[in-house]
């Protein structure tokens, strides 16, 4: 099949430069803020061998279970309009995806400078809400956040001279829908404490990327329109995979302890009374470092994968330590 992708002539952004492996990993077409995309290569190899239902709980750009090998994968996330998204590129014809794409670009003028169209088709998806327009208006939002007001009105500014809907981005999309097509895919659009555990057993996994409750996204202060990520979520969530552990269902949750000089002290203390669950260290300089050298200034992370297993292959980027946290 040759699909005509010519996009009408504007200048492309660079392709983005990865220094780790990706592996030919499936990227989320959306360039999701605190996407693991880049961290694929650390965390997926410490998931079970194994997996029966894989549960995204916090799906975001869904660019972690789209790359997992498992029977189902359910996403959720309590974005509503992300999860139409999504249900909407699983189930339209992938050409009819791409030109709907493509007729509102033309037909909006859309491009790295047009601010005014971008706010012309702004305006227009928060009239209709398409689920399709939300892709096209954040590939060229600014830092291609999803960002709604209190009235559920997509706010975010325009990504000038950065943001477009480029060849890159419709190869993501392409590679994406494909995968959301072959698997055994189902979303979900709830709050994590709503979401229904009961079915699940031994052989399933949930993995959660929850907002970092130290550190700040548009999706998690609250004033979007949306729930924000307080305390009161982070000690939930903790619970919630206190429990998840006391029915033998293995779970991954990835987070930060320390974030441009802050600490979370729910966590730590969380990772010091359960002795028995493993901190899997990340690194964010992939190409070339080691736990040694991690720089613990004011400005770094130390950014984790706590496991209730003992993961089946320590990456060799990765150091698994027992966590003791003194304060
Ligand atoms: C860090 S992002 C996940 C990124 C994702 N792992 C990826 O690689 O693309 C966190 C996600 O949690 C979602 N979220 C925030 N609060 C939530 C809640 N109470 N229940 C479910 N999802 C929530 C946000 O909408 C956001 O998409």
């Amino acid at each position: 099949m040759v699909l005509n992708l010519a996009i009408k002539e504007r200048k492309e952004i660079k392709p983005e430069v990865n220094s780790c492996k990706t592996n030919n990993f499936v990227k989320s077409p959306l360039n999701y803020i605190g996407g693991k995309y880049k961290i694929l290569d650390q965390i997926i190899p410490l998931f079970p061998n194994e997996i029966n239902c894989f549960v995204d709980l916090f799906a975001g750009g869904c660019n972690v279970g789209i790359n997992v090998d498992a029977q189902e994968i359910i996403f959720n996330d309590n974005l509503i309009y992300l999860v139409d998204l999504y249900r909407t590129l699983q189930n339209k014809e992938l050409l009819s995806i791409l030109k709907h794409i493509h007729t509102q670009i033309n037909k909006f003028d859309l491009s790295k400078e047009n601010e005014a169209g971008y706010k012309r088709f702004r305006l227009h998806y928060n009239s209709t809400q398409n689920p399709l327009d939300l892709l096209v208006l954040v590939a060229y939002s600014f830092n291609h956040q999803i960002r709604f007001n209190n009235s559920h009105e997509f706010n975010n500014p325009f990504g000038r001279n950065r943001s477009s809907y480029n060849q890159n981005t419709e190869r993501n999309l392409i590679s994406f829908i494909n995968a959301v097509k072959s698997k055994n895919v189902e979303f979900q659009s709830l709050s994590f404490d709503a979401f229904n555990f009961n079915s699940l057993g031994k052989s399933d996994f949930i993995y959660c990327d929850p907002p970092y409750l130290i550190a700040t996204g548009t999706y998690n202060d609250g004033k979007r329109g949306f729930k924000g990520w307080s305390k009161n979520e982070e000690f939930k969530l903790l619970e919630m995979l206190d429990s998840l552990n006391s029915k033998g269902i293995m779970f991954a949750l990835s987070n930060v302890l320390e974030h441009k000089g802050k600490s979370n002290d729910i966590l730590k203390s969380w990772l010091n009374k359960n002795k028995q669950y493993a901190t899997n260290y990340i690194h964010k300089n992939y190409s070339n470092s080691n736990y040694q050298t991690i720089d613990r200034n004011k400005s770094s992370s130390t950014e984790v994968l706590i496991t209730n297993y003992t993961p089946p292959q320590i990456n060799n980027k990765n150091l698994q330590l027992v966590f003791d946290y003194k304060k």
